[in-house]
């Protein structure tokens, strides 16, 4: 009996063994690639994901292309399922179709709750129908877009440029990605509360503290997305160690910046009623102006407005160092609209004018299809749906569009797909064609789409077109492509490493 019950085991283990060799030692076979992430028993799509998650979104889009509607279910343990998709149908279905089915969900605003609180980035329903709808009244302000249009003006003419000048004097190397990102901080700091933190001067030294506090906030945060296990997460938390105790000095250094600005501006509120920024807009909606409540939304803009528009420009340049053909079209294009307008070198751009900058539009937009500072985003499944192209999805998945992906599909942008070429957003008049937010969800889409499309564009067109007017960049190691580090946004590993020249005209 006993040896029965021996054999039994030994077999047992044997045919256990077989079967954990197959899965864990063997490459993927064709059809399991063919359908999508390679599964194991019990750990699900877990030893791929710790196996590649250094190289997630390289990954996925490998995945992702060779599934038959660019759409995959990913299974962890505990209960962490969801689907990837880079299919503009599905995307559509859940960004607006069926957008009450799909919104950011507990798990997304639990991870993101100690920074953002009620912020409109971290809020569904409800809080977010009432934050939207004073915020996108503000967004289309002229207002607002006059004072954008003049903060850009100023933070160029008296901080950009001059900085360039002096690396062109010196020929000292200069970090571009990290003056991009000093330029987008003072400038969504003075449009979200009036308030100038000078971080590219480098004279502002609580303003620095701020933006840096604010940069590892972030990024910590978004490593709690990539934890294998959430309860590791919860012990560091608990035990306030690691990058948990960071996070909390971070958060707080940020919290308490804007809670000083809000407290002095609440106090002083007569004096600044005529302000522009979006403090004093809010401030003046008597539904909601608790302190908290101003402290929230103002942080849930900078996020939205600090690191997107520096990560756009960053990949920009870099393409554009080696394509001396792209920047005589640019080149070109802006000196037509010089003379139009009677405009010379080092003059500011206006709005029609910044507008008729048709083939500029095309070469940023095509720069952020290849990298799009939003790569992924995620929503999750409120009750059992069916995709468009018949993908399952149960109740408490998450569901995330992969933009980044969708940028290197054959099926979306043909087979010159990996190619760069601004060509491909001009129609035959020359201007710069809409692409469907569902093909290109760069700035989101349907109700919860960018509300600072707009102004992200002025900004960028105005900082590009003055830098490439006046200066020729030379990017170190221009013919490699850099890495990426995946905080938040898309950013460049490491920075961007240029020498810069005054353009001869
Ligand atoms: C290249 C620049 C930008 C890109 C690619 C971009 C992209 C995005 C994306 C993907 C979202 C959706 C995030 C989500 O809720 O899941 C978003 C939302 C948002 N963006 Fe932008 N953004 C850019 C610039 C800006 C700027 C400059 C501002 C503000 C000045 C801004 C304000 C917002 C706001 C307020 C939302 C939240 C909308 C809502 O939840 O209803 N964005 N943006």
């Amino acid at each position: 009996m006993e040896l029965i019950s021996s054999l039994q085991s030994f077999l047992f283990l044997l045919f256990l063994s077989i079967y954990v060799y197959f899965y864990f030692c063997t490459t993927p076979s064709k059809s399991s690639k063919l359908n999508g992430f390679k599964t194991y028993p019990i750990l699900g799509t877990l030893p791929e994901f710790l196996k590649n998650r250094h190289r997630f979104l390289e990954w996925t889009t490998e995945i992702l292309r060779n599934c038959p509607t660019n759409t995959a279910v990913f299974r962890r343990p505990g209960k962490i399922h969801g689907v990837i998709t880079a299919n503009p149908s599905n995307v559509e279905h859940m960004l607006k179709t069926n957008f009450e089915n799909y919104p950011k969900g507990e798990r997304f605003i639990s991870l993101l709750q100690d920074f953002l609180g009620g912020g409109i980035f971290n809020v569904d329903g409800e809080l977010w129908k009432v934050q939207r709808k004073t915020a996108s009244y503000a967004f289309n302000t002229k207002s607002l877009r006059n004072f954008a249009m003049e903060n850009v003006r100023l933070e160029i003419q008296t901080r950009l440029v001059p900085i360039l000048s002096r690396a062109s004097e010196t020929g000292c190397r200069l970090d571009l990605q990290d003056v991009l990102e000093r330029f987008a901080f003072d400038n969504i700091c003075k449009m979200a509360f009036n308030v100038d933190p000078a971080c590219l001067g480098g004279q502002g030294k609580t303003a620095t503290e701020f933006m840096q506090a604010f940069e590892d906030a972030a990024t910590l945060i978004s490593g709690r997305f990539l934890y294998a296990f959430q309860f590791i997460r919860n012990l560091k938390k608990f035990f306030n160690i690691g990058s948990e105790r960071r996070v909390r000095e971070s958060i707080a250094t940020v919290h308490n910046f804007a809670d000083n600005i809000i407290k002095c501006r609440m106090e002083n509120s007569s004096d600044h009623q005529q302000d522009d920024d979006l403090l004093s807009r809010f401030i003046g909606n008597e539904n909601n102006n608790s302190p908290e409540f101003l402290r929230d939304i103002i942080i849930s803009m900078i996020l939205a407005g600090r690191d997107t528009t520096s990560s756009a420009l960053s990949w920009f340049f870099w393409i554009l160092s080696s394509r001396p053909n792209v920047q005589s079209n640019i080149l070109r294009e802006l000196e037509t609209i010089r003379v139009r307008n009677g405009k010379s070198i080092g003059d500011a751009y206006g709005l029609d004018q910044l507008r008729d900058m048709h083939y500029l539009q095309a070469a940023i937009s095509e720069a952020m299809r290849l990298y799009p500072p939003v790569p992924v985003d995620t929503k999750a499944c409120l009750n059992d749906d069916v995709m468009p192209d018949g993908t399952v999805v149960r109740k408490g998945w998450f569901v995330t569009y992969h933009a980044y992906a969708m940028g290197r599909m054959e099926r979306i942008w043909g087979e010159d797909c990996h190619e760069y070429l601004p060509e491909r957003w001009l129609g035959e008049d020359g201007t710069c064609q809409q692409e469907s937010a569902f093909r290109f969800p760069v700035f989101h889409a349907g109700p919860r789409m960018c509300l600072g499309k707009d102004l992200a564009f002025i900004q960028m067109k105005s900082i590009a077109a003055c830098v490439i007017e006046r200066f020729e960049i030379d990017v170190q190691d221009k013919d490699t492509c850099p890495a990426h580090l995946l905080s938040m946004t898309l950013r460049i590993k490491g920075g961007l490493p240029v020498s810069v020249r005054k353009r001869c005209v």
